[in-house]
């Protein structure tokens, strides 16, 4: 049976689950004396499809996919979900072996943080002090929280590529330019949203909408498409903003933030040029669920 619609799923072998930094080492050993190559697709498990395609494009492009499962609890602000963050590891395991990973490297808190860890790792600037990383919001704490742990990961598995999702499009930005800052030696492959069938992209927070928030989250994606319509259609960053607007206030949804940057160093964008995609990014509360989407807007070069 397959848990990804409209996939033909063939038989893969159980991942192999591994609790221990060590015993991850050790089992990674052998695939790094044969010079294979190792993919890492950091999750917090809750697995949909969106983890789903990091997962096939790692096991396309890799020779020993590795997958991480751990709800990160530093990249949690004291008002968050962390307590209420889905789980369901079982789920999570015949998902990863369904996709073809390897080994699920899924640590306790204590392995991951032992006697209170002391470092952290931190990408400063404007990469993660706007949108998600405004005090007013998740603040750079968040960002502090997502790069300790994607470093240690890096550090344990030392992939030669790491996925992550264009969804999470700051987290990509500040992760690359940590990946650039403190020389990884592996490329960060950033794979394109995963969306339902009417737009809504894939988040496993999306469990907190109920029916009728669910239907208004719709908007958000809508807004979006409209942003990219109308700042493409009149060469106007502006007017795609305000399309983006118009269609949030038909649902009832007042944006956190919506904003036009420029997608690689998120300083504010004002114009569109070739060569320079522009990443308009919202965030808004939708009922239970605080949801976050973007799109990447470039005028095709004449
Ligand atoms: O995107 C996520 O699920 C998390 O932020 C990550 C990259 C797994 C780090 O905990």
């Amino acid at each position: 049976m397959s848990f990804f619609p409209g996939e033909t799923v063939t038989e893969n072998a159980a991942a192999r689950v591994v609790r221990g930094v060590g015993e991850l080492r050790a089992a990674l050993v052998p695939a790094r004396r044969a010079g294979q190559t190792i993919g890492l697709v950091p999750t917090m498990g809750f697995l949909h499809d969106g983890h789903a395609s990091l997962l096939r494009a790692a096991r396309a492009e890799c020779d020993v996919v590795v997958m991480s499962l751990f709800v990160n609890p530093t990249q949690f602000g004291p008002n968050e979900d962390l307590d209420r963050y889905p789980r369901d590891e079982e789920r999570d395991l015949r998902v990863a072996s369904e996709a073809g990973v390897d080994l699920v490297f899924a640590p306790t808190v204590e392995e991951m943080y032992p006697d209170r860890a002391a470092t952290t790792v931190e990408v400063s600037g404007n990469l993660t002090s706007v949108l998600d990383g405004d005090p007013s919001r998740r603040g750079a704490a968040h960002f502090r929280g997502v790069t300790t742990i994607v470093a240690k990961l890096f550090n344990i598995v030392g992939p030669d590529v790491g996925y992550f999702g264009q969804k999470d499009a700051q987290q990509a930005a500040v992760i690359k330019r940590m990946a650039r800052d403190l020389s990884f030696p592996l490329r960060v492959e950033v794979m394109p949203t995963v969306r339902e069938e009417d737009g809504l992209a894939m988040s496993s927070r999306n469990v907190y909408l109920e029916p009728a928030d669910r239907l208004r989250a719709v908007a958000i994606s809508r807004a979006l498409a409209a942003a990219e319509q109308q700042a493409l259609a009149l060469d106007s960053l502006d007017a795609g903003l305000a399309a983006a607007r118009i269609e949030l206030a038909a649902a009832a949804i007042e944006p956190e933030y919506l904003e036009a940057r420029d997608a690689e160093t998120l300083e504010p964008a004002e114009h569109l040029r070739a060569g320079r995609p522009v990443l308009i990014a919202v965030a808004a509360q939708v009922g239970g669920a605080r949801l976050i989407d973007n799109v990447l807007v470039e005028p095709i070069a004449d």
